[in-house]
């Protein structure tokens, strides 16, 4: 949804855009681009990049990165389901999409129409497909997916090899990919993906008509030259943050999640904050309020154990987070006042937040952070902040 204050919005300062903003996120397009040069640099010459933007790209934004990307060069797209194709189609790009999900039959037509490569599991949806790629009088391009010891999506071995030969034969389909996706990609230990690449190979080897190949999510991509084959399908590394267990290859984070303190509350010693009034002053206190919930994505369980960065410092949230707000105490943060800056994930101050340290403190992952963030909060696309893209209602 962009709204008509965004299509203003183009070409003006950040600082401007965002003063008077309960909470925004922050896309910085130079890192973006910079990121893309990155991976493409680490994972060397004659390799795809596949921008993996599921999930409203990874909470960036899909309408805020996704035409960005294709600009910065990276060859083609994955989603999880034909309607974020669809999606990307809408946007206009123009580069090949994937879809690593399931599908149903009945979204053939709209995946032809787009020019969506499906990944098959079953010849119902092959022939859905086959007939609405022979109505267009085109080819359906498809990929087919080897489990090979996640026991997630895909075909086993002798499945794949079966299937794959039956698509060969259907005139009004083309089998372009083969692919697979590791178990322990960012495990301290990644060895299993040794006998997952044997396994692939093994099916790849009875395939060997199929041109194309896939295996390596950012993870593997960056910690295992081998199994990056003729593209890699990287999504966190994009976006600038290093999956655990694996070598930086030189990025940086894209998304900052940012808001304005709009209240100061003084609270006596003995008196308590937010529902259930689980956090009590111990000290005249300075209470301030966050307008950002878990309603936003922001998650609950940061109830008294998050933090965030005010007048570059740490300060800790107080009470439990609530569906639009929380609290921080600021007492130690001279000055704070209602409309300074909040940052929940980013840099402020020379300090920082990363997404991998909310994840630690919620019990959860950076990708769970980041595909959390919703849609109500507008995400501002800028370079060295001067706007570019506003996605959302400011
Ligand atoms: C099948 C598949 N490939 C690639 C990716 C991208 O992973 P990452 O964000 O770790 O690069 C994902 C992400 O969940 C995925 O499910």
């Amino acid at each position: 949804m962009t709204e008509p204050r965004a299509a203003t919005a183009a070409g003006e300062s950040l600082a401007e855009l965002t003063g008077e903003l309960n909470a925004w996120i922050e896309i910085d397009l130079a890192r973006l681009e910079a990121n893309v040069a990155a991976v493409r640099r680490w994972v060397g010459p004659g390799i795809e990049l596949i921008a993996v933007v599921k999930a409203n790209a990874y909470g960036h934004g899909t309408a805020a990165v996704a035409p960005a990307l294709e600009r910065y060069g990276v060859e083609r797209f994955a989603v999880f389901s034909v309607p974020e194709g669809v999606q990307l189609r809408q946007l206009g790009i123009r580069r090949p999409v994937l879809v690593l999900g399931h599908a149903f039959p009945r979204q053939a037509a709209e995946a032809v129409a787009h020019d969506l490569t499906l990944t098959v599991d079953e010849p119902a949806l092959a022939e859905a497909l086959a007939a609405a790629a022979r109505a267009r009088g085109r080819k359906a391009r498809v990929h087919i997916k080897v489990d090979t010891g996640l026991h997630r999506f895909g075909l086993a071995p002798e499945e794949a090899v079966a299937l794959a030969e039956q698509l060969r034969a259907m005139p009004d389909l083309e089998v372009e990919g083969l692919w697979t996706h590791m178990a322990n990609a960012d495990e301290p230990d990644d060895s299993f993906s040794e006998e997952q690449q044997a396994r692939f190979e093994a099916v790849a080897c009875r395939l060997d008509w199929v041109p194309y190949r896939h295996a390596a999510n950012s993870a593997t991509a960056i910690r295992r030259a081998s199994l990056r084959y003729h593209g890699v399908r990287t999504g966190i590394g994009l976006f600038g943050v290093v999956p655990p267990n694996t070598p930086d290859p030189g990025v940086r984070p894209v998304l900052s999640l940012r808001a304005r303190l709009v209240r100061i509350a003084e609270v006596s010693p003995g008196e308590g904050v937010s529902y259930g009034l689980t956090w009590r002053a111990r000290r005249h206190s300075r209470v301030g309020l966050v307008p950002v919930g878990y309603g936003d994505g922001w998650p609950r369980s940061l109830s008294n154990c998050g933090e965030v960065l005010v007048r570059g410092r740490r300060v800790p949230v107080v009470g439990r987070i609530c569906m639009d707000q929380f609290l921080v105490d600021v007492t130690d943060v001279p000055g704070a006042a209602p409309g300074d800056e909040v940052v929940l994930i980013g840099e402020q101050e020379g300090e920082r937040i990363g997404a991998e340290d909310v994840a630690e403190l919620a019990g959860t992952i950076a990708w769970d952070i980041l595909a959390s963030l919703q849609a109500r909060i507008p995400r501002i696309a800028h370079r060295a902040g001067v706007v570019e893209a506003v996605v959302g209602a400011l």
